[in-house]
């Protein structure tokens, strides 16, 4: 009897000594933040140290998660990523290339992140960590880190996979069907032209990457103090996991080696009461003019639009739309100034509980700019959208789900009234798309294990084994010409055209000797 009470005494307190794991965001906006938090509470709630560096303070803090916010790093951040995006350089398609301004936004923030007097504090002070998570939006300045601290690093993906990626890691690319990420990227099948301009990007994007991985290397070794380290792409190649948020709806099906772990939907969960704040409650439960019932479509262009920079032309195709709707009530995420002449099914709010409104039963769809993490919250409640992708990889997801039959894709400079109005039709009124919704719902969640219990498994499965190179492609130390077969290609060529000219070579010489005889044989003899 005691030695029982001994026993369960000591197995209750004896917790397990989790290991220290640092989550690390420098470039990412508060998106990535929001998929990767399932995954740090879940690996806190299992008895691991969690330290959590960011540039944006938590909305929910968890008490098991120390979060450090470098001041440097979120006043940089605050001033370009989150400065407030002007809705009207899409509308005039003045939109810069995404590679560059990701490149140039990577580089900053390093450095701020680097020079900050928070960051300096904890690392003099950190003496053990053994594992770093890195968010993908450009994940050298974190590696550096993890070299310095001895420790191992997965790179978390919430983003497509970018092309610089099976350059670093050594896996193919496949530029002949799966369109680039890019504002203007193409949509699958691809013509001729369309392969070419795809292989350009897919080329460019490496162009610009080995000229940031050469600036990131000289920062890192001069900021972290690491002369000796190796060259930061070679380091980059030895990652020991990649998570990955894509799966085969709301991203291309591709070739990815075993080192990627699909864990797309991790921050999608139901919630767990759907009740709404009191006055949109009565909204939504208001009869207005004697009108029938039939639900509600959710409006949202994401929070980096400042919707009250709409143009009016623009803002009033969409409350002509409204109002040809009258059966219908819509919610409309709205920052900025509140325009007056709102129609009367219309409600404004700066914000939301979108988790609650997706999984709503009266709701009928959800327009949006098709973010990543929205579109997956659509698809996990099953949701048809009406697109309208502003910036960043909203075009790729946006087309992506067109091929998929899950969204209708409109251009938000040059949508006429008519579109919006036959395509809100199309989303409540025809059942087909919100059929095809549903499909895309249930491949969508059934799965073996969910994305969190999958992340996590795989997390202390970097932690427990000393050596992940197993999972790596075969090509990793390659160089690209290679793994494409490209010099083998060349060789053979030369190989086809040698033969050819030997060939032709000969031929000619017998066929000289041919004619030479023919032409000595039918000279009449003199004798
Ligand atoms: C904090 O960790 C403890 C022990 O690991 C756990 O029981 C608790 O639920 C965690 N709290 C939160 C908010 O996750
Ligand atoms: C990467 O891993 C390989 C073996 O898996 C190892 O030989 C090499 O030294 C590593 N490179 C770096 C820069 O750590
Ligand atoms: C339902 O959710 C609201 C807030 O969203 C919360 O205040 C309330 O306690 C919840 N009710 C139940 C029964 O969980």
């Amino acid at each position: 009897m005691w030695s029982l009470l001994i026993f369960l005494f000591v197995f209750s307190t004896t917790k397990v000594v989790g290991e220290h794991i640092l989550i690390f965001h420098h470039v990412a906006s508060y998106s990535h933040r929001v998929q990767t938090m399932p995954l740090a509470e879940a690996l806190a709630k299992r008895g691991h140290q969690l330290t959590f560096l960011s540039p944006f303070y938590p909305k929910e803090p968890n008490v098991n998660i120390t979060e450090i916010i470098p001041q440097k790093l979120e006043k940089y951040i605050d001033e370009t990523l989150n400065k407030e995006l002007d809705i009207n350089l899409r509308v005039q398609k003045k939109m810069d290339k995404l590679s560059y301004i990701l490149y140039e936004l990577g580089k900053g923030a390093c450095d701020a992140l680097y020079k900050s007097p928070e960051f300096k504090r904890w690392l003099l002070k950190t003496t053990k960590v053994d594992l770093i998570i890195i968010d993908n939006r450009f994940p050298e300045c974190g590696i550096g880190l993890a070299y310095k601290l001895g420790a191992k690093y997965i790179i978390f993906n919430t983003v497509t996979v970018f092309a610089h990626e099976y350059f670093a890691l050594g896996f193919l690319p496949e530029s002949s069907a799966v369109p680039e990420l890019e504002i203007n990227s193409p949509k699958p099948p691809m013509n001729f032209l369309g392969r070419v301009s795809n292989e350009i990007m897919t080329l460019g994007w490496r162009w610009s990457h080995l000229q940031y991985s050469k600036i990131m290397d000289s920062m890192i070794r001069k900021r972290l103090l690491v002369p000796d380290m190796p060259y930061i792409e070679d380091l980059y190649r030895n990652v020991s996991l990649v998570l990955h948020t894509g799966d085969y709806v709301t991203d291309y099906p591709r070739t990815l080696p075993p080192l990627y772990v699909n864990v797309a939907g991790i921050h999608c969960k139901l919630p767990e009461n759907i009740s709404l704040p009191v006055e949109l409650e009565s909204f939504l439960n208001t009869i207005i003019n004697g009108q029938k019932d039939d639900g509600f479509v959710y409006i949202s262009l994401g929070s980096l639009v400042v919707s009250s920079n709409l143009p009016h032309n623009i803002k009033n195709r969409f409350f002509d739309t409204i109002k040809s709707f009258p059966n219908l009530k819509f919610l409309w995420k709205w920052n900025g100034a509140q325009p007056k002449d709102i129609p009367s099914n219309l409600y404004l709010s700066k914000w939301f509980p979108q988790l609650e409104i997706l999984a709503h039963p009266r709701i009928r769809g959800f327009i949006t700019q098709s973010g990543r993490p929205s579109s997956m919250e659509a698809l996990y409640n099953g949701v048809p959208m009406i697109t309208f992708p502003i910036l960043g990889d909203q075009d790729f997801n946006s087309n992506r789900f067109n091929t998929m039959g899950g969204n209708i894709k409109l251009e938000i400079g040059s949508f006429t009234s008519e579109e919006l109005i036959s395509a809100v039709n199309t989303l409540v009124y025809e059942p087909s798309m919100k059929l095809q919704m549903k499909k895309l719902q249930t491949i969508f969640r059934d799965r073996p294990m969910t994305p969190v219990d999958t992340a996590v498994w795989w997390t202390e499965y970097v932690l427990r084994t000393e050596d992940t190179s197993h999972l790596r492609p075969t090509g990793n130390y390659q160089y690209w010409f290679q793994r494409r077969q490209l010099d083998v290609w060349l060789f053979l060529l030369g190989v086809m055209l040698a033969a050819i000219y030997g060939l032709a070579f000969l031929s000619n010489i017998v066929a000289r000797r041919v004619w030479k005889e023919i032409i000595k044989s039918s000279k009449p003899k003199l004798a």
